[in-house]
C-alpha cells in the first residue's frame, strides 16, 4: 500500500516499504539489506511502517517506525520506535530528514504513542529535532578477569527453532520489556547475525542469551532471560564460543536496572561497567505523558496542561514543565534526577515511584 499524506511540500508517502528500502539499503547496509534485520517493520504482516519523502520528483528521504507497548513494572506505555532515518546524499541539508521524522511522529501519535524512542550514532543530528537522551541501561565489559568468576558452560548449546517458546516464556518474565507476541519473538530470533545460546537442564531451557543483531550489537550480549546464575552459564557459553571463533575483543553485556541480582554479582566481582543512556526519546503526546505522570503523583498534587507545558500544583506552590522537562522527570538520562529533585523541592513532596524504569532489549531496537 502506498498512501500519500496530505502534507503539501515535500510529498510524503506512508508505507511505501520497497521505496524506503531502495533509499535505506545503499546508505545503511551497502552490499547488504536492511529488511531482514527489522522483521517487525519489513516482515510479512509486520505492524511497522515507513515514511518516504519526495523532493524534486524523486524519493529522497525515509525512516521506519513501529508502535510498541513498553512494560515497566505495573506501567504500560504505548511508545513509537523510529529508526533507519536516511536522506539520499544529493538531497541532504534541506530539512528532509526533519520532515520525514515529523511525519513519522504524527503517524505514531495517531496510533496512540505517548513517547518515541530512536537510536542514533550521532545524537547531535537529532538534538535540534527535539530528541533527548533518556532512560537508563547498564553496560558491562566481560574481560579476562571476569571469566575467572563465571561458572562453566555446562548444558549450554546453540538455540534451535523449537526453543522459541521457552525463550519467549523467559523473556516475558522480565518486568522491564517491550510486549511481543510469540510469533514476533520467533522472527526476532531469526534475524541475521543473532547468535542465541540456551542452557538446558533436565530437558528444560532455563536461560538464554543473544549476541549480535544484523550489523549492530556485534560483541554485545543484548538480550537474555532466566534466573541470574543460569544466565551466567550462558555468558560463559558465549565467551567459549568467541574463543572458538578466534575473537579477541571482550564481550559486552547490557542489563536493565531491575536485574538487581546480576548487577550485584557484577559489582562484587568488580566487572568494569557503567550506567548509560537507554536511547534518544521525545514526548509525542503531552496529555498522554501528563496522564502517565498523574499515576505517580502523591495525593494533593495536580497536573494540568497549560499550553505547551504541564503545570504541577500543590496548594499555593506550582512548577511548569515543558515536554523536555517532563521527559527528564519521567525518564531521566542514565537516572540523573535533576528535574525530579527540582519538582520535589518546589512542591515539598517526594515522588517515590519516579523515575520510570523501562528497558528495551536489543532485539527490539530499530
Ligand atoms: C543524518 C541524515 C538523515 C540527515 O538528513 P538531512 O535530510 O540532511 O537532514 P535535515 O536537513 O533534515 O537536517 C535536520 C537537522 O539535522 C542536522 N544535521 C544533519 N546532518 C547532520 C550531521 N551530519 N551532523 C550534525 N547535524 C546534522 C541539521 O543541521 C538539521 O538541524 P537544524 O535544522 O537544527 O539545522 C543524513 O545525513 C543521512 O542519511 N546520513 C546517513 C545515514 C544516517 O546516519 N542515518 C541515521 C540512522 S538512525
Amino acid at each position: 500500500m502506498d498512501t500519500p499524506t496530505q502534507t503539501a511540500n515535500p510529498t510524503t508517502h506512508v508505507n511505501a516499504k520497497a521505496r524506503a528500502l531502495a533509499l535505506m539499503d545503499p546508505i545503511l547496509r551497502p552490499g547488504s539489506a536492511v529488511a531482514p534485520e527489522f522483521p517487525l517493520v519489513f516482515g510479512s504482516n509486520a505492524r511497522g511502517w515507513v515514511v518516504v519523502s519526495e523532493s524534486e520528483g524523486e524519493d529522497a528521504s525515509a525512516c521506519a517506525g513501529v508502535v510498541r507497548e513498553l512494560v515497566a513494572g505495573p506501567e504500560r506505555v504505548a511508545c513509537a520506535f523510529l529508526g533507519s532515518v536516511v536522506t539520499a546524499e544529493a538531497h541532504r541539508g534541506r530539512g528532509l530528514a526533519r520532515h520525514t521524522l515529523a511525519t513519522a511522529e504524527d503517524r505514531a501519535r495517531k496510533e496512540g504513542a505517548v513517547l518515541a524512542f530512536l537510536w542514533a550514532d550521532e545524537a547531535e543530528v537529532y538534538a535540534g529535532m527535539g530528541w533527548r537522551p533518556a532512560g537508563t541501561e547498564f553496560d558491562f565489559r566481560l574481560d579476562d578477569n571476569q571469566r575467572t568468576f563465571l561458572p562453566d558452560a555446562e548444558g549450554v548449546r546453540a538455540a534451535r527453532a523449537e526453543d522459541a517458546e521457552a525463550i519467549y516464556t523467559l523473556y516475558c518474565e522480565h518486568e522491564q520489556r517491550v510486549e511481543r507476541s510469540l510469533d514476533e519473538q520467533r522472527q526476532l530470533l531469526a534475524v541475521p547475525g543473532v547468535t542465541t545460546l540456551v542452557r538446558e537442564v533436565g530437558g528444560k531451557v532455563t536461560a538464554y542469551g543473544c549476541v549480535g543483531r544484523g550489523a549492530d550489537l556485534q560483541g554485545v550480549l543484548h538480550e537474555w532471560g532466566g534466573e541470574g546464575v543460569e544466565v551466567l552459564h550462558v555468558l560463559a557459553g558465549h565467551l567459549d564460543l568467541r574463543d572458538d571463533e578466534g575473537l579477541d575483543e571482550d564481550l559486552f553485556l547490557m542489563l536493565p536496572s531491575g536485574a538487581t541480582g546480576l548487577l550485584e554479582y557484577l559489582s562484587l566481582t568488580r566487572c568494569p561497567g557503567a550506567k548509560g543512556v537507554l536511547g534518544l526519546a521525545k514526548v509525542l503526546c503531552l496529555e498522554g505523558a501528563a496522564k502517565l505522570l498523574r499515576g505517580h503523583l502523591p495525593s494533593g498534587v495536580e497536573a494540568c496542561i497549560e499550553g505547551a507545558t504541564v503545570a504541577l500544583r500543590r496548594g499555593g506552590k506550582s512548577i511548569s514543565l515543558d515536554a523536555d522537562a517532563l521527559l527528564d522527570l519521567l525518564l531521566p538520562p542514565a537516572g540523573e534526577g535533576r528535574i525530579q529533585r527540582k519538582v520535589e523541592r518546589r512542591l515539598g513532596v517526594t515522588l517515590a515511584s519516579l523515575p520510570l524504569a523501562p528497558f528495551i532489549w536489543g532485539l527490539d531496537s530499530i
